[in-house]
């Protein structure tokens, strides 16, 4: 049977890099995201073979089916998956409504705890597999202006290695990517006109010791390198990929 990825938020950004880096690599990829016209410009660029999973992760009854197929199907040896799917929402204190919060629990947080819980016994069936959870710097380090969000990604990183203790005597690997800053649909200065988007990028080079931002197939190395064999005796790590701006 091929090996085979599941490459959450693989519609864009980040999770696009990723599941062409896992197909560059040999991998079959299940892409998981909402938007199918986006999942299938992802899919053309995928050589090794792709199958599109159209799910919003929090609509528990749809994900449970979805992976439910996946996992009996039985058709690829799937070793990976990817939680990479997310949400960004900046906002004060005052205006965190409980709203807010869930959502940015229910996408960062709980849509992945789902996956992972599908993934146990099949992992465990097959005699191992790898997890990497997709987390931030904020993660690490809060921002003032996005407390949900950093509080979800902290608990990735705390999740991650709950699952690295749990998982291991099965052969589980479980491990964390921390990116910074990297240009991708998430961030508002995205969307920015050209000359705009310019002045914004040129202030934020000076917070990298590295002098720049990062770029999605950037952090897609290290969501391979720590899902692939490549780590093989790697777990519970936290990986920051993000120009230094953790020490800065
Ligand atoms: N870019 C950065 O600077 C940065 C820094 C640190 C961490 N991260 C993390 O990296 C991950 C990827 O972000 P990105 O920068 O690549 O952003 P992006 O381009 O906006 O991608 C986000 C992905 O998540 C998917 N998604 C969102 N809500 C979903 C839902 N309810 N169900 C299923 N899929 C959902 C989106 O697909 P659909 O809209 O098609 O569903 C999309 O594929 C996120 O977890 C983010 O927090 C990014």
């Amino acid at each position: 049977m091929k090996k085979a990825a599941l490459i959450t938020g693989a519609s864009s950004g980040i999770g696009a890099a990723t599941a062409i880096e896992y197909a560059k690599n040999g991998y079959f990829v299940y892409l998981m995201a909402r938007n199918k016209e986006r999942l299938q410009e992802v899919a053309a660029q995928c050589r090794s073979g792709a199958s599109i999973v159209s799910c919003d992760v929090t609509d528990v009854a749809a994900l449970n089916k979805r992976l439910d197929e996946m996992l009996t199907a039985k058709i690829h040896r799937i070793e990976v998956v990817v939680n990479n799917a997310g949400i960004y929402q900046t906002h004060s204190t005052e205006e965190g409504t409980d709203e807010i919060w869930m959502k940015q629990f229910e996408v960062n947080l709980l849509g992945p705890v789902r996956i992972v819980r599908a993934f146990f016994p099949y992992f465990k069936e097959q005699g191992g597999g790898s997890i990497v959870n997709i987390s931030s710097t904020l993660g690490l380090r809060p921002g003032g202006s996005n407390s949900s969000y950093s509080a979800s990604k902290a608990a990735m990183v705390n999740w991650t290695q709950s699952l690295a203790l749990d998982g291991g005597p099965h052969k589980i690997r479980a491990n964390c990517v921390c990116p910074g800053i990297v240009d991708t649909p998430i961030h508002s200065f995205h969307h920015l006109d050209s000359e705009q988007k310019t002045i914004t990028l040129e202030k934020m080079k000076s917070l990298q010791p590295l002098g720049r931002i990062g770029t999605a197939e950037e952090v897609a190395k290290a969501a391979y390198f720590l899902g692939s064999d490549l780590s093989s005796w790697t777990t519970g790590a936290i990986l920051s990929v993000d120009g230094g701006i953790n020490l800065t």
